[in-house]
Protein backbone atom coordinates (compact mmCIF):
# COMPACT_ATOMS: atom_id res chain seq x y z
CA UNK A 1 0.00 0.00 0.00
CA UNK A 2 3.13 2.42 0.51
CA UNK A 3 2.92 5.46 -2.07
CA UNK A 4 -0.64 5.20 -2.51
CA UNK A 5 -3.32 8.23 -0.96
CA UNK A 6 -5.98 7.70 1.28
CA UNK A 7 -8.88 10.92 1.11
CA UNK A 8 -10.53 9.96 4.31
CA UNK A 9 -13.72 12.74 5.89
CA UNK A 10 -13.20 13.54 9.79
CA UNK A 11 -9.69 12.36 10.45
CA UNK A 12 -9.33 14.20 13.46
CA UNK A 13 -10.82 12.41 16.28
CA UNK A 14 -12.30 8.77 17.05
CA UNK A 15 -12.80 6.13 14.16
CA UNK A 16 -11.28 8.73 11.37
CA UNK A 17 -8.01 9.53 13.24
CA UNK A 18 -7.48 5.70 13.91
CA UNK A 19 -7.79 4.49 10.02
CA UNK A 20 -5.61 7.73 9.49
CA UNK A 21 -2.90 6.46 11.94
CA UNK A 22 -3.66 2.90 10.74
CA UNK A 23 -3.05 3.84 6.77
CA UNK A 24 -0.23 5.88 7.77
CA UNK A 25 1.50 3.16 9.52
CA UNK A 26 1.40 1.19 6.48
CA UNK A 27 3.46 4.01 4.42
CA UNK A 28 -0.20 5.15 3.01
CA UNK A 29 -0.21 9.25 1.95
CA UNK A 30 -3.09 10.79 4.08
CA UNK A 31 -5.24 13.55 2.73
CA UNK A 32 -7.99 14.06 5.67
CA UNK A 33 -10.85 16.68 6.45
CA UNK A 34 -11.36 18.53 9.67
CA UNK A 35 -14.11 20.93 10.17
CA UNK A 36 -13.99 22.28 13.64
CA UNK A 37 -10.48 21.02 15.27
CA UNK A 38 -7.84 22.87 13.29
CA UNK A 39 -5.05 22.84 15.28
CA UNK A 40 -5.81 19.65 16.39
CA UNK A 41 -5.82 18.38 12.65
CA UNK A 42 -2.18 20.59 11.98
CA UNK A 43 -0.21 18.87 14.61
CA UNK A 44 -1.50 15.50 13.83
CA UNK A 45 -0.19 16.40 9.98
CA UNK A 46 2.90 17.28 11.71
CA UNK A 47 3.35 14.17 13.94
CA UNK A 48 2.15 11.81 10.92
CA UNK A 49 4.66 12.95 8.90
CA UNK A 50 7.58 12.52 11.08
CA UNK A 51 6.29 8.92 12.43
CA UNK A 52 5.91 7.20 9.20
CA UNK A 53 7.67 9.59 6.89
CA UNK A 54 4.44 9.53 4.53
CA UNK A 55 2.74 12.71 2.90
CA UNK A 56 -0.32 13.93 5.03
CA UNK A 57 -2.12 17.07 4.48
CA UNK A 58 -5.51 18.26 6.43
CA UNK A 59 -8.09 20.24 4.08
CA UNK A 60 -11.46 21.97 5.90
CA UNK A 61 -14.83 20.30 4.92
CA UNK A 62 -18.40 20.28 5.92
CA UNK A 63 -20.63 17.44 5.17
CA UNK A 64 -23.27 19.12 5.39
CA UNK A 65 -22.30 21.11 2.26
CA UNK A 66 -21.43 18.03 0.22
CA UNK A 67 -21.09 19.98 -3.75
CA UNK A 68 -17.98 21.56 -2.01
CA UNK A 69 -16.52 17.69 -1.86
CA UNK A 70 -15.37 18.98 -5.84
CA UNK A 71 -13.36 21.67 -4.32
CA UNK A 72 -11.64 19.56 -1.82
CA UNK A 73 -10.89 17.33 -4.48
CA UNK A 74 -9.77 19.96 -6.64
CA UNK A 75 -7.20 21.11 -3.97
CA UNK A 76 -6.07 17.16 -3.37
CA UNK A 77 -5.16 17.20 -6.91
CA UNK A 78 -2.48 20.32 -6.24
CA UNK A 79 -0.64 18.40 -3.24
CA UNK A 80 -0.76 14.53 -3.96
CA UNK A 81 -0.35 12.61 -7.54
CA UNK A 82 -3.06 9.96 -7.21
CA UNK A 83 -5.76 8.75 -4.97
CA UNK A 84 -6.19 5.30 -4.57
CA UNK A 85 -9.25 4.97 -1.35
CA UNK A 86 -11.76 7.14 -0.23
CA UNK A 87 -13.50 6.32 3.12
CA UNK A 88 -16.67 8.83 4.20
CA UNK A 89 -16.46 8.43 7.78
CA UNK A 90 -17.40 11.72 9.23
CA UNK A 91 -20.82 12.58 11.00
CA UNK A 92 -22.54 15.13 12.21
CA UNK A 93 -23.55 16.17 15.77
CA UNK A 94 -24.95 18.76 18.19
CA UNK A 95 -27.44 21.51 16.86
CA UNK A 96 -27.69 20.25 12.81
CA UNK A 97 -28.86 16.86 14.07
CA UNK A 98 -31.86 18.23 16.55
CA UNK A 99 -34.80 16.96 15.13
CA UNK A 100 -32.69 13.70 13.61
CA UNK A 101 -31.12 12.06 16.75
CA UNK A 102 -34.35 12.01 19.09
CA UNK A 103 -37.80 9.52 19.42
CA UNK A 104 -39.82 8.11 16.64
CA UNK A 105 -42.72 10.83 17.67
CA UNK A 106 -39.48 13.92 18.02
CA UNK A 107 -38.10 13.44 14.71
CA UNK A 108 -38.72 16.39 12.81
CA UNK A 109 -37.88 16.72 8.47
CA UNK A 110 -35.06 19.39 8.66
CA UNK A 111 -33.18 16.96 11.60
CA UNK A 112 -33.61 13.93 9.52
CA UNK A 113 -32.90 15.54 6.14
CA UNK A 114 -29.38 16.74 7.64
CA UNK A 115 -28.26 13.25 8.73
CA UNK A 116 -28.85 12.05 5.25
CA UNK A 117 -27.41 14.44 3.70
CA UNK A 118 -24.35 14.33 5.78
CA UNK A 119 -24.37 10.14 5.64
CA UNK A 120 -25.37 9.73 2.14
CA UNK A 121 -25.18 12.79 0.12
CA UNK A 122 -21.20 12.96 1.45
CA UNK A 123 -20.82 9.57 0.39
CA UNK A 124 -22.31 9.93 -2.80
CA UNK A 125 -20.32 13.44 -4.18
CA UNK A 126 -17.12 12.23 -2.14
CA UNK A 127 -17.16 8.66 -3.93
CA UNK A 128 -17.69 10.33 -7.26
CA UNK A 129 -14.93 12.91 -6.96
CA UNK A 130 -12.57 9.72 -5.69
CA UNK A 131 -13.86 7.57 -8.61
CA UNK A 132 -12.98 9.77 -11.52
CA UNK A 133 -9.16 10.44 -9.65
CA UNK A 134 -9.23 6.38 -9.24
CA UNK A 135 -9.80 5.53 -12.95
CA UNK A 136 -6.75 7.39 -13.87
CA UNK A 137 -4.51 4.98 -11.93
CA UNK A 138 -6.06 1.57 -12.49
CA UNK A 139 -8.52 1.59 -9.64
CA UNK A 140 -9.23 2.07 -6.19
CA UNK A 141 -11.41 1.21 -3.08
CA UNK A 142 -13.96 3.17 -1.52
CA UNK A 143 -15.79 2.81 2.19
CA UNK A 144 -18.59 4.19 3.84
CA UNK A 145 -18.72 3.80 7.34
CA UNK A 146 -21.87 2.77 8.42
CA UNK A 147 -23.57 1.59 11.97
CA UNK A 148 -25.18 -1.51 13.79
CA UNK A 149 -28.08 0.89 14.36
CA UNK A 150 -29.67 0.29 10.87
CA UNK A 151 -30.12 -3.66 12.40
CA UNK A 152 -30.75 -3.35 15.34
CA UNK A 153 -32.60 -0.67 17.79
CA UNK A 154 -30.69 2.17 19.48
CA UNK A 155 -32.82 5.25 21.16
CA UNK A 156 -32.90 7.88 19.95
CA UNK A 157 -31.09 6.53 16.43
CA UNK A 158 -33.74 6.73 14.12
CA UNK A 159 -32.62 9.01 11.63
CA UNK A 160 -28.88 7.93 12.16
CA UNK A 161 -30.10 4.02 11.80
CA UNK A 162 -32.03 5.02 7.93
CA UNK A 163 -29.62 6.93 6.39
CA UNK A 164 -27.00 3.78 7.22
CA UNK A 165 -29.29 1.86 5.41
CA UNK A 166 -29.50 3.80 2.97
CA UNK A 167 -26.04 4.54 2.58
CA UNK A 168 -25.64 1.05 2.63
CA UNK A 169 -27.54 0.65 -0.48
CA UNK A 170 -26.00 3.31 -2.53
CA UNK A 171 -23.02 1.46 -1.84
CA UNK A 172 -24.20 -1.71 -3.48
CA UNK A 173 -25.36 0.43 -6.37
CA UNK A 174 -21.61 2.23 -6.59
CA UNK A 175 -20.42 -1.22 -6.44
CA UNK A 176 -22.18 -2.52 -9.27
CA UNK A 177 -21.47 0.09 -11.70
CA UNK A 178 -17.57 0.44 -10.39
CA UNK A 179 -16.49 -2.30 -10.88
CA UNK A 180 -16.16 -2.07 -14.63
CA UNK A 181 -13.41 0.20 -14.03
CA UNK A 182 -11.75 -2.19 -11.05
CA UNK A 183 -12.87 0.11 -8.63
CA UNK A 184 -14.69 -1.93 -5.13
CA UNK A 185 -17.08 0.06 -2.95
CA UNK A 186 -18.02 -1.71 0.53
CA UNK A 187 -19.54 -0.52 3.92
CA UNK A 188 -17.95 -0.75 7.50
CA UNK A 189 -20.69 -1.00 9.79
CA UNK A 190 -19.76 -0.78 13.35
CA UNK A 191 -21.63 -2.05 16.83
CA UNK A 192 -20.93 0.91 19.38
CA UNK A 193 -17.31 1.93 19.34
CA UNK A 194 -15.67 4.21 22.13
CA UNK A 195 -15.69 7.85 20.63
CA UNK A 196 -16.76 11.22 21.22
CA UNK A 197 -19.90 10.62 19.27
CA UNK A 198 -20.98 8.32 21.53
CA UNK A 199 -19.71 9.41 24.46
CA UNK A 200 -22.64 12.33 23.42
CA UNK A 201 -25.14 9.77 23.45
CA UNK A 202 -27.44 10.97 26.10
CA UNK A 203 -27.80 6.89 26.96
CA UNK A 204 -23.92 6.28 26.77
CA UNK A 205 -23.04 4.34 29.66
CA UNK A 206 -26.26 2.09 29.62
CA UNK A 207 -25.21 1.80 26.30
CA UNK A 208 -21.38 1.24 27.01
CA UNK A 209 -22.30 -1.13 29.53
CA UNK A 210 -25.20 -3.24 27.70
CA UNK A 211 -22.59 -3.54 25.00
CA UNK A 212 -19.58 -5.31 26.90
CA UNK A 213 -22.18 -7.48 28.62
CA UNK A 214 -23.15 -8.52 24.51
CA UNK A 215 -20.29 -9.01 23.31
CA UNK A 216 -18.63 -12.57 23.92
CA UNK A 217 -15.22 -10.78 24.14
CA UNK A 218 -16.67 -8.71 26.93
CA UNK A 219 -15.93 -5.42 25.88
CA UNK A 220 -16.87 -2.13 23.57
CA UNK A 221 -15.72 -1.68 20.36
CA UNK A 222 -12.16 0.43 19.68
CA UNK A 223 -11.56 2.39 17.38
CA UNK A 224 -8.99 0.59 15.93
CA UNK A 225 -11.47 -2.23 15.38
CA UNK A 226 -12.87 -0.71 12.83
CA UNK A 227 -9.58 0.80 11.45
CA UNK A 228 -8.24 -3.14 10.87
CA UNK A 229 -11.11 -3.76 8.43
CA UNK A 230 -10.65 -0.75 6.34
CA UNK A 231 -7.21 -1.30 6.09
CA UNK A 232 -8.16 -4.82 4.99
CA UNK A 233 -10.70 -3.41 2.70
CA UNK A 234 -8.42 -1.58 0.49
CA UNK A 235 -5.53 -4.14 0.51
CA UNK A 236 -5.16 -6.61 -2.30
CA UNK A 237 -5.94 -8.93 0.17
CA UNK A 238 -9.75 -8.34 -0.48
CA UNK A 239 -9.39 -7.46 -4.40
CA UNK A 240 -13.19 -9.54 -4.93
CA UNK A 241 -14.69 -8.08 -1.89
CA UNK A 242 -17.13 -5.37 -3.22
CA UNK A 243 -21.01 -4.35 -2.37
CA UNK A 244 -20.52 -6.08 1.04
CA UNK A 245 -21.09 -4.74 4.48
CA UNK A 246 -18.43 -5.94 6.87
CA UNK A 247 -20.31 -5.82 10.66
CA UNK A 248 -17.69 -5.28 13.08
CA UNK A 249 -19.68 -5.43 16.00
CA UNK A 250 -17.88 -7.95 18.75
CA UNK A 251 -20.62 -10.32 18.22
CA UNK A 252 -23.08 -7.99 19.71
CA UNK A 253 -25.71 -7.90 16.56
CA UNK A 254 -26.62 -12.00 17.24
CA UNK A 255 -27.18 -11.63 20.90
N1 LIG B 1 -18.83 5.67 17.56
C1 LIG B 1 -19.63 4.64 17.24
O1 LIG B 1 -20.14 3.94 18.11
C2 LIG B 1 -19.85 4.29 15.80
C3 LIG B 1 -20.39 3.03 15.50
C4 LIG B 1 -20.62 2.68 14.18
C5 LIG B 1 -20.33 3.58 13.18
N2 LIG B 1 -19.83 4.80 13.49
C6 LIG B 1 -19.57 5.71 12.37
O2 LIG B 1 -18.19 5.99 12.29
C7 LIG B 1 -18.00 7.29 11.75
C8 LIG B 1 -17.11 8.12 12.67
O3 LIG B 1 -17.75 8.23 13.92
P1 LIG B 1 -16.95 8.65 15.24
O4 LIG B 1 -17.65 8.00 16.38
O5 LIG B 1 -15.49 8.40 15.07
O6 LIG B 1 -17.24 10.25 15.28
P2 LIG B 1 -16.53 11.40 16.13
O7 LIG B 1 -15.57 10.85 17.11
O8 LIG B 1 -17.64 12.28 16.61
O9 LIG B 1 -15.70 12.21 15.01
C9 LIG B 1 -16.41 12.91 14.05
C10 LIG B 1 -15.48 13.40 12.95
O10 LIG B 1 -16.28 14.06 11.96
C11 LIG B 1 -15.84 15.42 11.81
N3 LIG B 1 -17.01 16.29 11.62
C12 LIG B 1 -17.92 16.68 12.54
N4 LIG B 1 -18.84 17.50 11.98
C13 LIG B 1 -18.50 17.62 10.67
C14 LIG B 1 -19.04 18.33 9.57
N5 LIG B 1 -20.15 19.09 9.69
N6 LIG B 1 -18.43 18.25 8.37
C15 LIG B 1 -17.30 17.50 8.22
N7 LIG B 1 -16.73 16.80 9.22
C16 LIG B 1 -17.33 16.85 10.44
C17 LIG B 1 -15.07 15.77 13.07
O11 LIG B 1 -14.12 16.78 12.77
P3 LIG B 1 -13.66 17.89 13.90
O12 LIG B 1 -12.91 17.13 14.96
O13 LIG B 1 -12.78 18.83 13.13
O14 LIG B 1 -14.91 18.53 14.40
C18 LIG B 1 -14.44 14.41 13.43
O15 LIG B 1 -13.25 14.21 12.75
C19 LIG B 1 -19.40 7.87 11.56
O16 LIG B 1 -19.81 7.69 10.23
C20 LIG B 1 -20.23 7.06 12.52
O17 LIG B 1 -21.60 7.02 12.16
C21 LIG B 1 -19.58 5.17 14.77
Amino acid sequence: MKGKTLVISGGTRGIGNAIVYEFAANGVNIAFTYNSNEELAKEQVKDLETKFGIKAKAYPLNILEPETYKDLFLEIDKDFNRVDFFISNAIISGRPVVGGYTKFMKLKPRGINNIFTATVNAFVVGAQESAKRMEKVGGGSIISLSSTGNLVYIENYAGHGTAKAAVETMVRYAAAELGEKNIRVNAVSGGPIETDALRAFTNYEEVRDKTAELSPLKRMGRPEDIAGACLFLCSDKASWVTGHTMLIDGGTTFK
